[in-house]
C-alpha cells in the first residue's frame, strides 16, 4: 500500500493511498484530524471523494460514461429504460425472466394510492411541477412506511419509479384541467407516460415509436451520474437514516436548481429568448464571458467532464433524427448548434474547457415531443430515479458509511458578553 506524506507543524504524517478499478488514486484522510488537528478546506467538494461506488464511471477527461461497466453509448442504444433502472439498482442486467416481472410489477405499481389524488385539489394550476414531484415522493411514506425487510424495500423501490412518472402525468393532465390518463397494463414505462401525458379518454391514443424511443434513450442518459449534486443531497438525507421516500423528495429539490438539472429549461428559456432577440447568439457568447454580465450560456460546462459529456453528443444526434422523422424544423435547435460552433472556438470556452452537457440539447427534444418547458427538470428526475435509488442503496448496505456531517472552518466573532435589549 502507497502512502502519501503531510508535514504539518513541523510534524510528517503520513496517510494511505489507495487506487480505484480505473486507477483512481485517493488519500484516504479519515485520520487526518486525530492526527494533525486540523481540518481539510474543500469547497463544493471538488477534491473530495464522499464515498467508494461500484455503480457508474465517469471519466471527465476522456468523456467516458458507464453504468456498471457497461458504456453509455450500448445502452442508449441496445437497452430500455426499466433494464437500465434494474442494472443500476441490482448490478446486474436482468435475464428475460427477471426483466418481464420486473416490468409487470412496475406497470402494476404505476397507480398512485387514491387518496393522493386529493392533493392535486391544493396546488395551484400554476404550480412549478418539481414542487408538485418532490411534496407527492415524500408523502409516499404516509402510504408505504413500510420498508424494514427487502422485500418491502423492493416494492417501494418499484413504487417511486413507477408512480413518479404517473404523478408528473397527473399533474401536467389537471394543470390543463384534462381528464386524466390511468397506466394501462399492455404499455411500455416510456409508451404509458407518453400515453397518460397525451391521451384522452375520447379516443385511442396511437403511440409514436419515434417519441417512445427517443423517451427510453433521455431516461437512460439521465439515469445516473456518480456523485453530482442531487445524488449527495440522496446520500447525505439518507445517512441519517431518513427513509428512501424522504431522500429522494430531497434530491429531486437538489436537482432543482438552474446550476443542476434546472438547466434543461433554462437552457430552451435561454434559446427563445435568443431567438426573441433576432437570433443574434454571438451576443449573447459574449455576455457570457464577461464575469459581472451575471449571465452564464446555459447547457455549457460541467464540473467533471472537461471534454465532450458524451450524453451531449448522443443527444444531439438524436435531435436530428426525432425531428426529422417528426417533420419538424426547430429554428431553437439551429441556434443551439450555432453557438455549439462558435463557442467550441472561442479561447474563454476552450481554456475553461467549457462544453455542451446533458442539458444543452436535451430541452429540443422534450419540447418536439410536447412536454412544456415547467417538466424538463421533472423528466430529468425521472430519468435519475434508479441512479438515485442504487446510490441510497449502496450507501445504506456501506460498512463504512456514518451520518454524513462535514466541517467548517469558524470565521465568525470570538467570544462576546450578551447585554439586555433596555442596556444596548
Ligand atoms: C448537470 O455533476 C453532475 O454530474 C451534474 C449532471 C448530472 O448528470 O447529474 O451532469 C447534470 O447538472 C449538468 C450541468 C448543468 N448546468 C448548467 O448547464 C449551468 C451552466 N454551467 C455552469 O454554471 C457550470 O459550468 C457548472 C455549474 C455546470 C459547473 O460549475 P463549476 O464546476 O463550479 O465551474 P465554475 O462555475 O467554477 O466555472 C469555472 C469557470 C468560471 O470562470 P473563471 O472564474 O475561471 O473565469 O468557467 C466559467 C466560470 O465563470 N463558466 C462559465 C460557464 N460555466 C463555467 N462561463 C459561461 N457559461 C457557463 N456555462
Amino acid at each position: 500500500m502507497s502512502t502519501a506524506k503531510l508535514i504539518f507543524e513541523g510534524k510528517e504524517h503520513e496517510f494511505p493511498v489507495f487506487e480505484g478499478t480505473e486507477d483512481e488514486k485517493a488519500i484516504d484522510i479519515s485520520s487526518l484530524r486525530a492526527k494533525t488537528g486540523a481540518i481539510t478546506y474543500d469547497p463544493g467538494y471538488g477534491n473530495t471523494g464522499s464515498c467508494k461506488s461500484t455503480i457508474t464511471f465517469i471519466d471527465g477527461e476522456k468523456g467516458i460514461l458507464r453504468y456498471r461497466g457497461y458504456p453509455i453509448e450500448e445502452l442508449a442504444v441496445g437497452s430500455k429504460f426499466p433494464e437500465v433502472a434494474y442494472l443500476l439498482i441490482y448490478d446486474h442486467l436482468p435475464n428475460m425472466n427477471e426483466l418481464l416481472e420486473w416490468r409487470k410489477q412496475l406497470t402494476r405499481h404505476s397507480f398512485m394510492h387514491e387518496s393522493m389524488m386529493n392533493f392535486f385539489d391544493h396546488y395551484p394550476p400554476t404550480a412549478h411541477p418539481m414542487a408538485i414531484l418532490s411534496a407527492m415522493v415524500a408523502s409516499l411514506y404516509a402510504f408505504y412506511p413500510n420498508s424494514e425487510t427487502d422485500e418491502e424495500l423492493d416494492t417501494n423501490i418499484i413504487r417511486v419509479l413507477a408512480q413518479a412518472k404517473t404523478i408528473a402525468a397527473f399533474s401536467y393532465k389537471i394543470s390543463r384541467g384534462e381528464p386524466i390518463m390511468y397506466p394501462q397494463s399492455n404499455l411500455s414505462y416510456a409508451a404509458n407516460f407518453l400515453r397518460m401525458m397525451f391521451g384522452s379518454p375520447a379516443e385511442e391514443y396511437e403511440v409514436s415509436d419515434v417519441l417512445e424511443r427517443a423517451l427510453n434513450q433521455l431516461l437512460i442518459l439521465h439515469a445516473d451520474h456518480e456523485q453530482n449534486c442531487s445524488t449527495s443531497t440522496v446520500r447525505m438525507v439518507g445517512s441519517s437514516q431518513a427513509n428512501l421516500y424522504a431522500s429522494i423528495s430531497a434530491g429531486i429539490s437538489g436537482l432543482w436548481g438552474p446550476l443542476h438539472g434546472g438547466a434543461n429549461q433554462e437552457v430552451i428559456e435561454m434559446l427563445e429568448m435568443i431567438v426573441a432577440d433576432g437570433g443574434n447568439y454571438k451576443k449573447y457568447i459574449e455576455l457570457a464571458k464577461k464575469k459581472d454580465s451575471g449571465f452564464r450560456l446555459m447547457g455549457f460546462g460541467h464540473r467533471v467532464y472537461k471534454n465532450f459529456d458524451p450524453r451531449a453528443r448522443i443527444i444531439k444526434k438524436a435531435c436530428d433524427e426525432v425531428l426529422a422523422e417528426l417533420g419538424i424544423k426547430d429554428p431553437l435547435l439551429d441556434i443551439a448548434k450555432s453557438i455549439e460552433e462558435v463557442a467550441l472556438q472561442d479561447d474563454f470556452f476552450i481554456s475553461r474547457k467549457l462544453y455542451p452537457n446533458v442539458d444543452f440539447y436535451s430541452g429540443i427534444i422534450y419540447k418536439a415531443m410536447g412536454i412544456p418547458t415547467n417538466m424538463f427538470t421533472v423528466m430529468f428526475a425521472i430519468g435519475r430515479l434508479p441512479g438515485w435509488i442504487a446510490q441510497w442503496l449502496e450507501m445504506r448496505r456501506d460498512p463504512d458509511n456514518r451520518i454524513h456531517r462535514p466541517r467548517q472552518v469558524y470565521m465568525g466573532e470570538k467570544v462576546r458578553k450578551f447585554t439586555p435589549v433596555d442596556k444596548r
